[in-house]
């Protein structure tokens, strides 16, 4: 896949075919014959820089039918939880594929990551999203997660878990996590993490911390450099336990 970037930063992907713009068209041979760092134009000559996407650009542009998670509460899952090369998650609910698409990266080729989704309307988008991609490590599910994981005992380093009621599976979320494995759960409202909080709690799940991740850019201007103006707001709570005994508390 190729992504052309016009001097505003505004990004389009581009398949082999004819590419329109409001400023013109470009031919469907230069797009195709376009390598990583041409400078491509249209008829009228506006110019974009043809890149190759990494996984952000492409979960920015890919089809989406529900709010997504962003790379700001991502990063921190990776951060606080150690995940990465060859780790095995699970997660749920899918929505559009943006947290799926992006643990499958960071568990590379060896790791593994199975995704949840109730609905088949948003299934049948994620189906054409990862095979936008060349991710050969993901298993997809149309099912519902309250009728269990079925991911085998202690098999899994990460649930991560986005779903308006995941305290009806953190039961079967300890079962299949390794020893020492985590669980972590985002909650857009603190009602949520409350209850999340207590379940957490009467399972046997230990070391529970809630973080959020607020992200402040700065602009940089000339004796003028101060936080921007124009800040993301809140977006989530992110509660993290981990499961520090094989057999849960009686
Ligand atoms: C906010 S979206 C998840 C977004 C996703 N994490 C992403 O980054 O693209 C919540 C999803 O959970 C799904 N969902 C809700 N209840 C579910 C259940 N019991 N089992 C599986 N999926 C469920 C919804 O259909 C919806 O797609």
């Amino acid at each position: 896949m190729k992504i052309l970037v016009d001097r505003k930063n505004r990004k389009y992907v581009v398949h082999d075919e004819e590419f329109h713009t409001e400023k013109g068209v470009i031919p469907k041979d230069v797009i195709i014959n376009s390598q990583v760092g041409d400078v491509v134009e249209t008829h009228l000559g506006k110019k974009y820089t043809v890149i190759e996407p990494n996984i952000n650009d492409y979960i920015e542009l890919m089809k989406r039918k529900c709010a997504i998670l962003l790379p700001q509460d991502l990063g921190l899952v990776v951060g606080f939880t150690a995940i990465g090369s060859g780790s095995h998650i699970v997660e749920s609910g899918t929505g559009a594929g943006s947290s799926l698409l992006f643990f499958a990266n960071i568990v590379g080729p060896t790791g593994h990551v199975s995704s949840y989704e109730i609905r088949e309307d948003f299934t049948k988008v994620i189906k054409e999203n990862i095979a936008g991609t060349d991710f050969e490590n993901i298993t997809l599910y149309n099912q519902d997660v309250t009728e269990g994981f079925n991911e085998d005992d202690d098999s899994i380093d990460l649930v991560f878990l986005d779903l308006p009621k995941p305290d009806e599976v953190i039961n079967d979320a300890y079962r299949i996590l390794k020893t020492g494995g985590f669980i972590v759960i985002y909650s857009p409202y603190v009602e949520q993490f409350q209850i999340v909080n207590k379940m957490l709690n009467i399972v046997g799940f230990e070391n529970i911390k809630i973080r959020e991740g607020n992200v402040r850019e700065l602009e940089i201007k000339n004796n003028k450099t101060r936080p921007n103006s124009r800040m993301a707001g809140h977006t989530g709570y992110l509660t993290f336990a981990r499961k520090m005994k094989k057999t849960k508390k009686e």
